[in-house]
């Protein structure tokens, strides 16, 4: 691994709950902090998937799954208690459970756009709002998994466009309103990063994903460890004056306007 922000211990004694944890970037970050340290809790739908990603991280440190489905708080708040009993209060929040499928708005059901709106926005509501109590304060801090759909219109997302600005919006209202608490939180916007099922449906050929690599102005795609890094230092005291910011780290995907992700989506 790249040393980059990532020390031996950086989050020691730490305690980090990530939902939507058992894939993608998500995981990349869980493997990160188990690294530095943390005692990790991932939280997922599938069960089988949960557990072969807590088998993955138990191999460099302290890992558990707890099952529940974002949309559920009553699921949530129980996994909560169940990582409270094991770790004890948790230090930080990884909100990046979301659902995404590419298709333009007539081809949506009222239900699918449902379903985006209900895992990306009331999900981290729903995250946010049960952990606050157990979140160890000051020096608690929270990321929001969100996209550049936030803030770039992109044709064949209008679900996803709504729900992470909806992400966008909803951490800068916490930040606000948890600050006095100690509570930082903040949004990570990642572009097209290899191995994540978002680029899997975004990008399902190899030379859609090459034409975005050669287009891109960093002129290749981004890792998992990109984003960990930089999730490592919004949780670190290294960032502890940043609060309510929306981080990009795309390789300057957003740069270029949607056109770029609406040829990935096949528009
Ligand atoms: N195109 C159009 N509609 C779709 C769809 C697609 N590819 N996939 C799902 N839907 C619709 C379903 O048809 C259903 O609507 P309906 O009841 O009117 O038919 C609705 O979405 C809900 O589907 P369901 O499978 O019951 O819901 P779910 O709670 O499992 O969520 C997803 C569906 C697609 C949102 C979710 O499974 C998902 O996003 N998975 C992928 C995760 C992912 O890609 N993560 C990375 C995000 S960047």
């Amino acid at each position: 691994m790249a040393e980059g922000v990532f020390k031996e211990g950086l989050l020691q004694g730490k305690v980090a709950f990530i939902t939507g944890g058992s894939s993608g970037i998500n995981l990349g970050i869980a493997a990160h902090f188990v690294k530095a340290g943390a005692k990790v809790a991932i939280n997922g739908r599938n069960v089988e998937k949960l557990e072969g990603a807590v088998k993955a991280l138990q191999a460099h440190g302290t890992a558990m799954g707890v099952p529940a489905d974002v949309r559920d708080y009553a699921a949530l708040e129980k996994a909560l208690l169940t990582v409270r009993e094991a770790y004890g209060e948790i230090d930080i929040l990884v909100c990046g459970a979301a659902g995404n499928f590419p298709a333009p708005a007539l081809g949506i059901s009222s239900n699918g756009f449902k379903a985006v709106m209900d895992i990306d926005v009331l999900g981290t509501f729903n995250a946010c709002r049960a952990a606050f109590e157990h979140l160890r304060k000051p020096g608690a801090s929270v990321l929001n998994i969100s996209a550049p759909q936030a803030y770039l219109p992109t044709a064949m997302q209008a679900h996803v466009c709504a729900a992470k600005a909806g992400v966008e919006m909803l951490t800068r209202v916490l930040a606000i309103e948890w600050g006095g608490a100690g509570v930082r939180i903040n949004s990570i916007v990642p572009g097209p990063i290899d191995d994540t099922e978002g680029m899997r449906r975004l990008a399902p050929s190899e030379s859609s994903r090459q034409r975005i690599a050669e287009a891109l102005p960093l002129r290749r795609m981004g890792t998992q460890a990109d984003i960990a890094q930089l999730a490592l230092f919004l949780v670190s005291d290294a960032a502890s004056y940043i609060t309510g910011s929306m981080m990009v780290c795309d390789g300057g995907w957003s740069l270029l306007g949607s056109g770029l992700i609406m040829q990935a989506v096949g528009s």
